[in-house]
């Protein structure tokens, strides 16, 4: 589970240091997000969650006519994204909980997202009010991760942790999984129809450059479930877990890289909002 507060808080801020390895761990996603956007008609591009901002960026890059707003609940992150963009005058940057979001200009007729759709507190109610403000008949395109049994590089880390307290009843609680389900993402999509996913399978870079290995067990300490651990085990476990991670990681060294196979939906809909 990663709430907003998380993201708010810790989590934010980790990913807004950790800017340039996430953008690395999606590198083999994002040319697929960025073909399918551009089969997209729109001129009013809202990216929803957009972190530190490499969808908006490629967006406002290739669509100069198009005006470009990302939005993101993390101030640390919006402050990366700013930090990175150079003299692009259709891009913009915005604070801001999309699932309240209001435009302050015209409203937006394509919504986007790379893995930032899934940390609502009220799906059904946030996708209502992104419809609601939107064009009518606004397009949406969004990537979120399929099953984790799908995704071995938090299965294959979920597997070296002790056994957890049972976590109290929650479906489908806000997180990267969140939206594994489509028949749950469907139930979400208040106001939206023409529901469409389409799966994408892609290598999960973790670890690159000189030593591959240990950039990856850095990367690991920071972003996602093992930095979790690390953060929280008591010094045994910890110490169990990290020869657990290190002898994972060298298992999937493979030509100068660490990757993990990941498995994606590509998500698109339509607002019925006319
Ligand atoms: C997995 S990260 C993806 C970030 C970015 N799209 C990327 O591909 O690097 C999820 C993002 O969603 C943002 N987020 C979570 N809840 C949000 C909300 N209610 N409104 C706006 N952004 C939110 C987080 O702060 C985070 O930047």
């Amino acid at each position: 589970m990663t709430s907003a507060q998380e993201w708010q808080g810790r989590v934010g801020q980790n990913w807004a240091t950790e800017w340039e390895r996430t953008d690395r761990s999606f590198a083999a996603l994002t040319p697929h997000l960025l073909t399918a956007i551009a089969a997209e008609s729109g001129e009013r591009l809202l990216d929803i969650g957009c972190g530190a901002g490499e969808l908006s960026i490629a967006l406002a890059t290739a669509r100069p006519d198009a005006q470009v707003t990302g939005v993101d609940i993390s101030a640390e992150l919006v402050e990366a994204a700013r930090s990175r963009t150079d003299g692009l005058a259709n891009l913009a940057f915005s604070v801001a909980d999309a699932s309240s979001w209001q435009a302050d200009g015209a409203a937006p007729d394509l919504y986007v997202s790379r893995h930032g759709v899934m940390f609502f507190s009220n799906p059904p109610a946030a996708f209502a009010h992104l419809s609601a403000v939107a064009a009518p008949s606004a397009r949406m395109v969004f990537s979120c991760f399929r099953a984790p049994s799908e995704n071995l590089w938090a299965a294959e880390i979920a597997r070296l942790l002790p056994p957890s307290q049972p976590a109290p009843p929650v479906d489908f609680p806000p997180g990267p999984f969140a939206f594994a389900d489509p028949d749950h993402v469907r139930g979400c999509l208040r106001g939206w129809r023409d529901v469409t996913f389409q799966p994408l399978d892609f290598a999960y870079v973790a670890g690159s450059g000189v030593n591959p290995v240990a950039d990856a067990l850095s990367f690991f300490s920071r972003i996602g479930p093992a930095a979790a651990a690390v953060r929280t085990l008591p010094d045994k476990a910890r110490a169990a877990f990290e020869r657990g991670l290190l002898e994972l990681v060298q298992s999937r060294h493979v030509g100068g890289r660490v990757c993990f196979p990941a498995a994606a939906w590509l998500v698109s809909a339509t607002a019925d909002n006319t």
